[in-house]
């Protein structure tokens, strides 16, 4: 099955158009960003909603996602076919609101092609991107043992990264590099002792080098970064985060920024003022979750930036 023929079931689709556009009035005007297309459930409820003056610049990283976005005949509507960190290159104070839908989407982990799950035998790759950069059999193929070691522990937090570390480099000194998901998968399995209920073995591996080939974390605090700049006051920031490791990184970049910063060196200057205001933590209905499970982990964050003065 080609991964174009695979559906993706946007979450929190109301939810998260609803905090985008919710400070503007109606037929919104203006730019509005949505960093990661997809197959496009949330660009599209957008464009709905915006008005004639409304503009939607979308990103995403994978060549399928940008295919599905050249059906939009939309003439409000641009992708780039880039990291959403490139929003930065937006100028300062144009956009309206941004929203981040972050992760995989169900056509990359369906699909047996792209490498990205244990439940399916395919070429061990999981980038995100198709068309640059390493796959994760190349990394593997190369990286010392500290280093996948490192990787499995820090963005899997994986009790038995250092043994899959080991039986990694093995396998590759006996019978040469990993190829596949399902030898990965395998592997992994012989090196983890105890299980988790209800949990395949290799789901933290898997996690932790897809993270880690598409520079995930480092991405999104780039992003977060360059929506500082980008968002005009008044603007809103989005963030759907599936697990605990991104959703970290969005819950202390919303609070570090929604305090004033004192100069402890000059106590009695101005103190530096807060650029967001944290508004929402929402999940997903019960109801959500039961007609897609894969809803299940999300948490969505809205922040709102202020007129910084
Ligand atoms: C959860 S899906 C988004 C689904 C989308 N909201 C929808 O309703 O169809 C995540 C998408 O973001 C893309 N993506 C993930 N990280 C990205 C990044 N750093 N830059 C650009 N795109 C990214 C993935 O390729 C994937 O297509």
């Amino acid at each position: 099955m080609t991964s174009t023929s695979l559906k993706h079931t946007t979450v929190l689709l109301d939810e998260a158009v609803d905090a985008l556009l919710g400070g503007a009035g109606p037929e919104p005007a203006g730019t509005w960003v949505d960093g990661t297309f997809g197959r496009g459930g949330h660009s599209r409820l957008i464009l709905l909603r915006l008005g004639p003056g409304g503009r939607l610049v979308a990103f995403d990283k994978d060549p399928e996602a940008i295919a599905e976005a050249t059906r939009i005949t939309d003439a409000r509507f641009s992708i780039r076919h880039e990291g959403f960190r490139h929003l930065a290159d937006l100028p300062a104070g144009s956009a309206a609101g941004v929203l981040m839908d972050l992760g995989v989407s169900s056509p990359q982990i369906d699909s047996p092609g792209r490498g990205f799950s244990f439940r399916f035998d395919g070429p061990l790759d999981m980038r995100m991107d198709t068309t640059r950069g390493e796959s994760v059999a190349d990394w593997l193929a190369t990286a010392e043992v500290g280093q996948i070691a490192e990787v499995i522990r820090d963005y899997g937090e994986e009790r038995f990264a250092g043994p899959i570390a080991k039986a990694i480099v093995a396998r590759r000194e006996e019978r040469g590099p990993l190829a596949t998901t399902a030898e990965l998968a395998d592997l992994v399995a012989g090196a983890v002792k105890t299980r988790e209920p209800g949990q395949n073995p290799a789901t933290r591996t898997f996690q932790a080098l897809r993270i880690f080939i598409n520079a995930e974390l480092e991405e999104l605090q780039q992003a977060l970064e360059a929506s500082l700049s980008v968002l005009q006051p008044g603007g809103r920031l989005v963030v759907i985060s599936f697990h605990s490791l991104e959703d970290r990184i969005v819950k202390q970049f919303i609070a570090k920024h929604s305090k004033e910063v004192f100069d402890r060196r000059a106590p009695f200057a101005k103190p530096q003022a807060m650029k967001l205001v944290a508004l929402d933590r929402i999940k997903p209905s019960a109801a959500e979750v039961e007609a897609n499970p894969r809803a299940r982990s999300a948490i969505m964050r809205v922040a709102e930036r202020t007129a910084t003065v």
